[in-house]
């Protein structure tokens, strides 16, 4: 065990292992889930799956890791002997390919920032934002180029190793999205028009839950705790043998919930403000909320604030993803860590080329009569987790 880096403090895991949970599942995927599926009926089960049955996960996947002290691939091997090593090299091989969409999406949230503040987005209407939305992502180049700063950011992060590299960047970034997160909650929730919104949000309608509700709200669920790849698995092995895993791990589900929910509390509002519709699918952060932006006043601002809300919280989500597969080739293989983390990433990036560019130049190339981009989505989501 000797020379394994640790966390330098509770507080500094906790803010760590949130940052891996919250991501662009909370603040993207989360609000827009929910209004397609009957906003607060959704929440409630949402939340019920969580503390009954994502925690005790959470706690089990944790364990693991600190009990081993070894990446997911080691740590299976060493507490269930070498069958079970392929449960850990699954998740390891899940991590590539989740990572090749979220740099890509995570491109589009850093580039969205500059549209924001160039005006490029001052519209409230949907037509013309979807069109700049479509024609950004199906370009070849420019969704290409934020994905690889993305990517440097990720590198940046990760070759800083576990308490200097991972653990600092969160302990800043952690409280200010929860600083940004509060700001534009309450800038929407005062917006004239707002309480058809909170109404909707807050009030269940039992009418619109059926069975795949309930599968929504699991997937959703595990997806946003970061479970089933070994990202808890490999933030536990840096825990110390007597650190309390329960209670933080509580903390980390609280923590992603309140996001979730907080982030259900500035976009639902702020779209029944706007006059628009909460159902609007994926492209409901970068189609409808621009149109709400341009509605506000300052909307610019709040605009800005909001892409880099969305980027810092898929940036400690991205290099989450990433860790176990990195400490999977510094344990098993003792390559030294920069040298992984610029071939891992390398990788990532690589696969990423054609997630991205099956959103254009190369559409009309199917596998299974999905692109590329849902592929590798559908691939990861619903089978490998
Ligand atoms: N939980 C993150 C989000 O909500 C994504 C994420 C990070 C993840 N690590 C993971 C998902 C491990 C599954 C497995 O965006």
């Amino acid at each position: 065990m000797t020379g394994r880096e640790q966390w330098g403090s509770r507080f500094g895991f906790i803010m760590a292992a949130a940052g891996s949970a919250v991501g662009l599942g909370n603040i993207w995927r989360f609000p827009y889930t929910t209004g397609e599926n009957g906003g607060g009926a959704f929440l409630l089960i949402y939340l019920a799956i969580i503390l009954g049955f994502g925690l005790a996960v959470v706690i089990a996947e944790m364990l693991i890791g600190r009990a081993a002290q070894k990446n997911p691939v080691g740590a299976f091997r060493e507490l269930g002997g070498k069958g079970w090593s392929a449960v850990g090299f699954m998740g390891v091989l899940t991590g590539f390919i989740i990572t090749s969409f979220y740099v890509v999406v995570a491109g589009w949230c850093l580039a969205y920032i500059g549209f924001m503040a160039s005006g490029k987005l001052a519209t409230t209407d949907a037509a013309t934002l979807q069109g700049t939305f479509e024609g950004f992502i199906s370009a070849s180049g420019a969704p290409l180029v934020y994905a690889a700063v993305f990517m440097a950011l990720v590198v940046l992060v990760l070759s800083g190793g576990i308490g200097k590299g991972i653990e600092r960047a969160n302990k800043v970034l952690m409280p200010l999205l929860f600083v940004l997160l509060i700001l534009l909650v309450l800038r929407a929730v005062t917006l004239p028009g707002a309480e058809a919104g909170l109404r909707f949000y807050l009030i269940p309608d039992w009418s619109q839950v059926n069975l795949g509700t309930f599968r929504e709200a699991v997937a959703q669920a595990f997806f946003s705790i970061s479970l089933g790849m070994g990202t808890m698995i490999t933030y536990g092995s840096y825990l110390s043998l007597k650190e309390n895993v329960p209670s933080s791990a509580l903390t980390v589900v609280l923590l992603d919930s309140a996001v979730a929910i907080l982030a259900g509390l500035m976009i639902i509002p702020a779209v029944f403000a706007a006059g628009l519709n909460p159902s609007a699918g994926p492209g409901l952060t970068f189609i409808t909320l621009p149109a709400v932006f341009a509605a506000m006043p300052a909307g610019a601002f709040f605009g800005i604030v909001f892409f880099l809300l969305l980027s810092i919280a898929a940036l400690t989500s991205a290099v989450s993803i990433l860790e176990p597969m990195i400490a999977y080739f510094v344990d098993e293989h003792r390559i030294n860590r920069r040298k992984v983390v610029f071939g891992v990433c390398a990788v990532c990036f690589a696969l990423g080329v054609p997630a991205s560019l099956s959103l254009g130049m190369m559409a009309g190339f199917k596998i299974f009569g999905l692109s590329w981009f849902d592929l590798m989505d559908t691939l990861a989501n619903n089978f490998m987790l």
